[in-house]
């Protein structure tokens, strides 16, 4: 009797067949495997965009794959007939090979289950490694839990980090960061399951990992020097949209490196000078204590309180050392205040400036409170038609075009950066890296933290920047910096 390998297969399917458990798997791999390669396939060519594919594929498919081998290698072994299962056993070999003529054969069954072996093996592998990788691709983090990571991740995409992905910043290469950051996702996708998430998502937040490290892989602040040019530009709410820009020299400075001092904003990263606080809020807004540790002497500033202000309010968690995320709260999730975010499209053409009150009118239409990301661009788009049929009744004409450009850009400046269904209106995250209304620099640079002896937590305006210029049409020194540089090219 010669063994043919359709014979070897059915044996094998015999064996299968004689435990549920390997029934089970068998048919889950034999409808899995060629799905599973097709979905790769198309996956790898990149003919399908929707995030929710490589979700499909790498967390789902990959996964069952997985379960249908273990279900059919745990089932083979626990099968009663274990006996017969020739293939498997030494004895058969042995008894095999004890028969002349018999190598030939026996060969060929060794390098067919070399065969299926290593084929498992690199499916495993390949499985367990691209669904490893989904898992920190941008796509994952960012796009799968739509509604839950559209913040973030809209945000994201507009920022100057949009090439990085989230989990340079989010979870970093140490082991100990990585299985935190794993668990911590996997209670994520529980919460958002089961619609248990809080919304807005809550900030400052504390599973980052130590900010300093994250940062400093890409930005060395000690290297920084000098002060550098900042130019706003600002349309103001009148009919023209008057262009105004405001010009700052801004002290960026450095946190001192190889004999050059510390000095300027980042001052605040050097080692001799390291700066401590205790809070009462939970977003870090209200700070009551500060103390600076400065080349072996301490200095301890407390905050005055104001004359209306009950100050006794507890202190938060433990004392905190300044670091990056103190003032660069929002490296990459910025969301703009309304204002800005109509300037933004403004400076870009978005939103055209030549359409007159197109500011003021915009304005007052994103900021109204709205239910839904929907209702608020209805309200838009109806709003700015009926105001300008109203009161400029070209641009329902001729200038039409032009209006439906800039009903275009208002909208998308909301979207951007309102997310009502998060609850995250215009000013629900607050960015420390200037003073507006009073937080940010001004949490502790205001002027009431004194210290026991009398010393007060710099105000002044000249200690961070120069004003050059503030929502000025055409400023001056910008002005005199372009004939100064017209004046040197001109021999
Ligand atoms: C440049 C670093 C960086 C990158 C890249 C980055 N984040 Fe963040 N992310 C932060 C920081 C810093 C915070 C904390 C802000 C705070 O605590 O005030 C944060 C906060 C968050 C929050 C909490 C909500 C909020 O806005 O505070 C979510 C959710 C989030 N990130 C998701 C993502 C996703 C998804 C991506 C990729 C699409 C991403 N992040 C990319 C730095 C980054
Ligand atoms: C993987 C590298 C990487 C990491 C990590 C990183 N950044 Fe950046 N950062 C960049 C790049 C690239 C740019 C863009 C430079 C440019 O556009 O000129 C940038 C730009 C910036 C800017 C300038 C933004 C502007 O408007 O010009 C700031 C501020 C900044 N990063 C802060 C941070 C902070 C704070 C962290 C830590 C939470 C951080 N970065 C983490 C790569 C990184
Ligand atoms: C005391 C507040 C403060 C701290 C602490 C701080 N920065 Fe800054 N940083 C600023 C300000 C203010 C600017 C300039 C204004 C702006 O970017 O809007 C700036 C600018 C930058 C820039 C852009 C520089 C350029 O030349 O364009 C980078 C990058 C940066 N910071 C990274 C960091 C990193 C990384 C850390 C932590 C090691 C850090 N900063 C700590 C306040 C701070
Ligand atoms: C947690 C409190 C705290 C915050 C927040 C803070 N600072 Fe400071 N800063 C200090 C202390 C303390 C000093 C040292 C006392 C002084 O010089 O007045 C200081 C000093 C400075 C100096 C002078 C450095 C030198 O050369 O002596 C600059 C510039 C400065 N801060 C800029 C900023 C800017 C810009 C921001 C916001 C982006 C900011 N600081 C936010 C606590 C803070
Ligand atoms: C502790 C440092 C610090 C002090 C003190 C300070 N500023 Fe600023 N200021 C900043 C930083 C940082 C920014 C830039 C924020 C940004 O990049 O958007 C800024 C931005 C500004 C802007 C531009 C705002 C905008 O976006 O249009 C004006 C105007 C301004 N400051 C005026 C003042 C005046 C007036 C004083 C004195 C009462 C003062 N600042 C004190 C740090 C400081």
């Amino acid at each position: 009797m010669e063994r043919k390998p359709v014979n070897f297969i059915k044996s094998i399917l015999i064996y299968i067949s004689r435990s549920k458990l390997s029934v089970v798997g068998g048919i889950l791999l034999s409808v899995l495997t060629p799905v599973l390669l097709v979905c790769i396939l198309i996956d790898i060519k990149g003919t399908v965009q929707n995030p929710y594919f490589g979700f499909l594929i790498y967390l789902i498919l990959g996964p069952l794959f997985l379960l249908g081998l273990i279900l059919l290698i745990i089932g083979l072994f626990m099968s009663r007939g274990k006996e017969d299962i020739g293939l498997f056993t030494f004895e058969y070999i042995a008894e095999q090979l004890a028969r002349p003529g018999r190598y030939i054969r026996i060969r060929r069954h060794l390098l067919l289950s070399l065969l299926i072996t290593l084929t498992t093996l690199f499916l495993v592998a390949f499985v367990s490694y691209t669904g490893y990788h989904y898992s920190e691709s941008t796509a994952f983090c960012g796009q799968s839990c739509h509604q839950v990571m559209e913040p973030a991740y809209a945000t994201y995409r507009n920022s100057p980090h949009s090439r990085i992905s989230c989990v340079e910043c989010h979870i970093g290469e140490h082991a100990q960061w990585l299985t935190k950051a794993k668990f911590s996702g996997a209670r994520q996708i529980f919460a958002v399951l089961f619609d248990t998430y809080p919304r807005p998502l809550p900030q400052p937040i504390t599973s980052l990992r130590p900010v300093r490290e994250t940062c400093e892989e890409c930005h060395r602040p000690e290297m920084f020097h000098g002060d550098k040019l900042y130019i706003k530009d600002r349309f103001l709410p009148d009919e023209l949209n008057t262009h105004v820009q405001t010009v700052l020299l801004m002290k960026i400075g450095s946190g001192g490196y190889q004999g050059r001092q510390a000095h300027g904003i980042h001052w605040h990263v050097a080692e001799d000078h390291q700066v401590f606080y205790k809070h009462t809020d939970q977003a870090q807004e209200e700070i009551v204590q500060v103390w600076l540790q400065d080349e072996g002497q301490e200095i301890h500033y407390f905050k005055k309180p104001d004359n209306n202000e009950a100050m006794g309010a507890p202190l938060l968690a433990m004392a905190r050392k300044m670091d990056c995320m103190d003032c660069h709260n929002r490296p990459t999730h910025i969301f703009r205040s309304a204002d800005e975010a109509l300037d933004e499209k403004m400076i870009t053409g978005a939103i055209p400036p030549e359409v007159p009150f197109i500011k003021r009118q915009a304005l007052a239409l994103i900021t109204a409170p709205y239910e839904t990301s929907d209702a608020a661009l209805q309200s838009v788009s109806r709003g700015l038609k009926e105001w300008y049929a109203a009161n400029y009744p070209d641009f329902t004409g001729a200038r039409k075009p032009l209006l439906d450009q800039a009903i275009a850009g208002v909208q998308q400046a909301y979207r951007e950066n309102v997310f009502p269904e998060m609850h995250i209106g215009w000013d629900t995250y607050k960015n420390f890296i200037g003073h507006k209304n009073g937080t940010g620099c001004f949490r502790c640079h205001d002027g009431r933290h004194v210290s026991q002896n009398g010393q007060i937590i710099s105000r002044d305006c000249n200690c961070c920047h120069i004003v050059l210029a503030e929502n000025e049409p055409a400023p001056d020194v910008l002005h005199l910096l372009k004939q100064a540089l017209a004046d040197k090219q001109q021999p």
